[in-house]
């Protein structure tokens, strides 16, 4: 282990607290995310409400802070209306998005208490595609509205007597894409995101809204998009939302691993784009942005194309993750948490069975693929003060990309715990690397633990057969030396070193 990286980690250089809800998740109505998923009735650990327990579990111990919900895709021809009362007199409808059927036995109510169980608050997003200013100050009168008015009773009707109290809501979802139902262009989604943010926040105005950004950088209209939308809602707006998947089809793994380096770009962008209207409407206030949705997707496409339509919950975006998929959400925790000064929520996509770091299957297990650890590690340990990341690592050229750090790393600083907790990268196939933290800042430190998910096999995949061939292990190595520690990375790994602060 000859190459060395060096990192400074000083408890003054602070990019911001880490806002928890850049720990959020995604659980749109798609393939087997709701049906299979989080409900399924038949199931042995369902509860009465046909919730299953085990995958609660599994949910609560990732610790997720925000779920958005009920798309994605699929919200832009989603009639709220369809998923609450008795659930015998729901209807089934034809679900456009994904070409199967939804039959709306879990809606607004059910899933404000499965969130509830799984300590989670809801992220709702409007219809802007099929629907408008009316449904989407309904459905929030409904949910939030106490009673005395006719939506807010019909919620009491419907056995919720409280209100959900949803804080946060998203101005539709993707309106940029010619794939979605209802694609507008910047100006008219602008003026029509501007118009159901007025009338949302005059039925209630404590909540705080989301709008569309683009669905990823590579779109024609980015970042044009950005700059028409918030120039029409940069008053009503409190965050614009940004959205990416990364994919390793041309099977070029040091190429796959420096795609971070797009999403640090991407946020970048959107940052200036944000400012320069902050600036050309003279406003006051800084715009912040919601990563919501987020993760590696590309193994299931072929399997997608064969899926017959008109089917309900059909094993739709069923990603298998891999070893350097892990590596990849692991890097890209470290981009959010890089940018926390302004990302403050983001919800990985999504949270169970669909592109997910939760499976199951169906009366069977739920288990943990390879990228539920980086995204726990991060969840459990990143929650502070994340610290400017100073780091000389050697460096590598891919396809895309010049200049790649092996080591990316970053430091969160948790005061009230006297705990810091340091989480790198070795993006080197071949080699481990020795990467030395300067702690100076800190005084006495000593080593809680250090976790490490490494594998021989980048392919190596978790299965329901092999449901813990990739895991992590906590027998990482780290020497004190002078000014700090110095830490082993073995190639190709994921890396957290937590330190407990002496004073
Ligand atoms: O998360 C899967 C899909 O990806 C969502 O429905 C959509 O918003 C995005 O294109």
């Amino acid at each position: 282990m000859t190459n060395k990286a060096t990192m400074i980690v000083d408890k003054h250089f602070v990019i911001s607290e880490v806002d928890k809800r850049i720990f959020g998740s995604f659980i749109e109505h798609l393939g087997r995310a709701v049906y299979g998923g989080i409900y399924e009735p038949n199931h042995p650990t369902a509860d009465e409400s046909g919730f299953r327990q085990d995958v609660l579990a599994l949910v609560r111990e990732l610790q997720v802070p925000i779920v958005r919900y009920p798309g994605g895709n699929f919200v832009s021809g989603y009639d709220w209306l369809d998923g609450v009362g008795p659930k015998e007199e729901r209807k089934k409808r034809l679900e456009l998005a994904w070409r199967v059927v939804e039959p709306n036995l879990v809606g607004t109510n059910e899933f404000a208490d499965w969130a509830k169980a799984a300590g989670s608050e809801v992220m709702m997003a409007v219809n802007l595609g099929t629907q408008g200013i009316d449904d989407a100050r309904h459905w929030l009168e409904y949910c939030n509205h106490p009673s005395g008015t006719y939506w807010s009773d019909l919620r009491i009707k419907h056995g919720y007597r409280e209100p959900h109290r949803i804080k946060t809501w998203c101005l539709g979802n993707e309106m940029d894409g010619p794939w979605q139902i209802g694609h507008k262009s910047a100006h008219d989604y602008g003026v029509l995101a501007r118009e159901t943010a007025k009338a949302m926040k005059w039925v209630d105005p404590s909540i705080e809204l989301v709008v569309c950004g683009s669905s990823n950088s590579q779109m024609a209209t980015f970042p044009e998009w950005e700059a028409t939308v918030l120039e029409h809602t940069y008053k009503e707006a409190d965050y614009i939302s940004l959205h990416t998947y990364y994919s390793n089809r041309e099977n070029n793994t040091p190429n796959f691993l420096a795609r971070s380096l797009d999403m640090d770009a991407f946020i970048g962008t959107v940052i200036a784009t944000c400012d320069y209207i902050k600036a050309k409407t003279r406003s006051k206030k800084t715009m912040n942005l919601s990563f919501d949705e987020w993760n590696v997707w590309y193994h299931s496409h072929d399997a997608d194309k064969q899926l017959d339509p008109w089917q309900i919950a059909p094993p739709q975006l069923e990603d298998i993750y891999t070893h350097e998929d892990a590596l990849l959400v692991g890097c890209m925790l470290i981009s959010l948490l890089k940018r926390a000064d302004r990302v403050k929520m983001a919800c990985l996509a999504q949270l169970v069975n669909v592109i997910a770091p939760i499976m199951t299957a169906n009366g069977g297990p739920a288990w943990k693929q390879t990228i539920f650890y980086p995204f726990l590690h991060a969840s459990l340990y990143g929650r502070g003060k994340a610290l400017q990341p100073i780091v000389q690592s050697p460096k590598y050229d891919s396809k895309d990309f010049s200049d790649v750090p092996y080591v990316e790393s970053i430091a969160v600083y948790l005061e009230e715990e006297n705990e810091v907790t340091v989480f790198a990268v070795n993006r080197h196939l071949e080699d481990g690397l020795l990467l030395e933290l300067d702690l100076r800042s800190f005084g006495a430190f000593r080593v809680l633990e250090h976790l490490v998910l490494e594998h021989d096999d980048v392919k190596a995949r978790n299965t329901e057969a092999q449901p813990d061939n990739v895991k992590p292990h906590a027998g990482g190595q780290s020497e004190r030396n002078e000014t700090g520690l110095t830490v082993k990375l073995p190639k190709a790994s994921w890396n957290v070193v937590r330190l407990k602060l002496e004073s």
